[in-house]
């Protein structure tokens, strides 16, 4: 196996027991065999890719927040015998590379500022530039392999070796400061949308499609707003883009000239509500805003249009404290106290009216479905979840919670903590009929593994070990052999 490690000063004073998933690895590892125990289905073949933050130093800075690592990517290919190979590399983004070159942190990050001076506040007002640590998702779009933050910026990367290639080029003139590592594929046309935010006094969302096969955006239609909020992703019917302003929003005049990070700079405002608005994806025009109770969600799920109604599920917590207990100071030492919990909304665009309710009981995020059932009443929604009784964890389970308000099913492994899982359809099988993947903590060994489950009795199918811990990751897809630059497909994540 051949490794290349960065030196990194190991972290101090963990205390939760899932700490080895959150300190630095920058072990890079080129393609190797793993033991595998178990037998993987003769149809599963591909490539699982997984993004995630791995490095909290840049030589003098030490980064703040779980948000802020260094990417880190990796890959775990189930080749044509049924072995699994692995390798990982840290994404090598200007980011990464300028930081480490000047021993210090080369652009702010979410929740650490490095070195800001007045000139670099006017610099950055004037012309901007944006940082690339690509860290939260890696999805293969318009025949590349796309890292992706919420930086304007995404870099292609090599699939084969993860080597980084440099900055997605899209051929249009649209602009902007912020967007989602989140992007949707319309199911039906195969057209990828997403949200390129441009902030201003009046900050502008601005929803895009791109059709297959181009790098070209066009533009659907905008969303203003004087405080713009925070937003990770956005809800799809056939009809309606849904958009969901939390109440933790921004002036972003005091984002770029303020003394605070990015994160210290918003402000939660309860009285504003949850407000959805609706985007007509064929006219651009806006129905609402409606609103809600105060909620925050960072996934949307599965939507779907029924009358007068538009439904959506999203994995919701009632203030912005999740936000603080994910700075790494306070996650090696409390966990995560706030799980999100999944809930359904329906929104009635006629009357006004917004109705949410529970959607099963306990703590629940990283939610997918079989893609198969994308824009349509999903049956089952997959995710993490937190087992009961517990708190100051992180989530441990996996879990399979049938929409028609039917039992969970789940699998757990005391000690064990599993990552977002992705669901792979079996070829010609049934809506749910496939795989989950996950890779997972196993924090008595002080490794990983991924584990592959069957998706209807979550009973393990087999689980191929990783000789060291793969630190805690955000997003992935999973490619089937001979896919590598496709758009999305079966089991791939949005
Ligand atoms: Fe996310």
């Amino acid at each position: 196996m051949a490794v290349t490690e960065i030196e990194t000063p190991p972290m101090t004073h963990s205390k939760v027991r899932f700490a080895a998933g959150l300190e630095p690895c920058t072990i890079q590892t080129e393609r190797t065999t793993l033991p595998l125990s178990g037998t993987i289905p003769a149809w599963l073949r591909g490539t699982l890719y997984r993004n995630g933050p791995a490095l909290w130093q840049a030589g003098s800075t030490t980064l703040q927040h779980w948000f802020d690592g260094f990417a880190k990517l990796h890959a775990f290919t189930i080749e044509d015998d049924g072995t699994v190979s692995f390798q990982c590399r840290m994404l090598e983004s200007e980011q990464y590379r300028r930081s480490l070159a000047q021993g210090r942190l080369w652009r702010r990050l979410f929740s650490t500022q490095g070195t800001r001076r007045w000139y670099h506040k006017i610099s950055q007002f004037i012309w901007p530039r944006y940082g690339d640590n690509a860290l939260v998702n890696i999805q293969p779009i318009a025949g590349k392999m796309l890292v992706m933050t919420e930086s304007p910026r995404q870099v292609s990367v090599n699939p084969d070796n993860l080597a980084a290639l440099g900055d997605f080029q899209f051929t249009d003139q649209l602009r902007g400061d912020n967007t989602t590592a989140h992007p949707m594929v319309d199911p039906v046309t195969g057209e990828l949308i997403n949200l390129l935010t441009k902030y201003s006094k009046v900050t502008k969302h601005q929803f895009t499609r791109m059709k297959a096969g181009t790098q070209q955006r066009e533009l659907i239609g905008v969303l203003r707003a004087n405080e713009p909020s925070y937003h990770h992703s956005f809800g799809l019917t056939p009809r309606f883009i849904i958009f969901t302003e939390c109440p933790f929003v921004v002036q972003p005049l005091r984002m770029v000239f303020g003394n605070s990070t990015i994160l210290g700079s918003y402000r939660w405002k309860p009285e504003l509500g949850l407000r959805i608005s609706l985007l007509d994806r064929k006219t651009g025009a806006v129905l609402g805003p409606f609103k809600t109770d105060p909620f925050f969600g960072f996934h949307h799920v599965n939507a779907y249009d029924e009358g007068d109604e538009v439904v959506f599920d999203l994995p919701v917590v009632e203030g912005p404290q999740v936000f603080e207990e994910l700075l790494m100071s306070r996650m090696v030492v409390d966990g995560i106290v706030t799980v999100p919990v999944l809930k359904r909304f329906r929104v009635n665009h006629v009357s006004g009216r917004v109705n949410h309710c529970p959607l099963g009981s306990g703590g629940f995020d990283f939610p997918i479905i079989d893609e198969c059932q994308r824009c349509k009443p999903a049956q089952v929604i997959y995710g993490c979840g937190l087992s009961a009784g517990r708190s100051h964890d992180m989530l441990n389970q996996l879990v399979r919670r049938p929409c028609d308000g039917g039992q969970d099913l789940t699998w757990v492994e005391e000690g064990c903590y599993p990552g977002e899982p992705i669901f792979v359809a079996k070829p010609g099988g049934a809506p749910d009929d496939g795989v989950l993947l996950s890779v997972v903590l196993d924090a008595n060994r002080s490794t990983s593994f991924l584990l592959i489950l069957d998706a209807t009795s979550m009973r393990e199918l087999a689980r191929a070990q990783v000789p060291h811990v793969v630190p805690f990751g955000f997003h992935g897809s999973f490619v089937p052999i001979g896919n590598k630059n496709g758009r999305k497909s079966d089991g791939q994540n949005s």
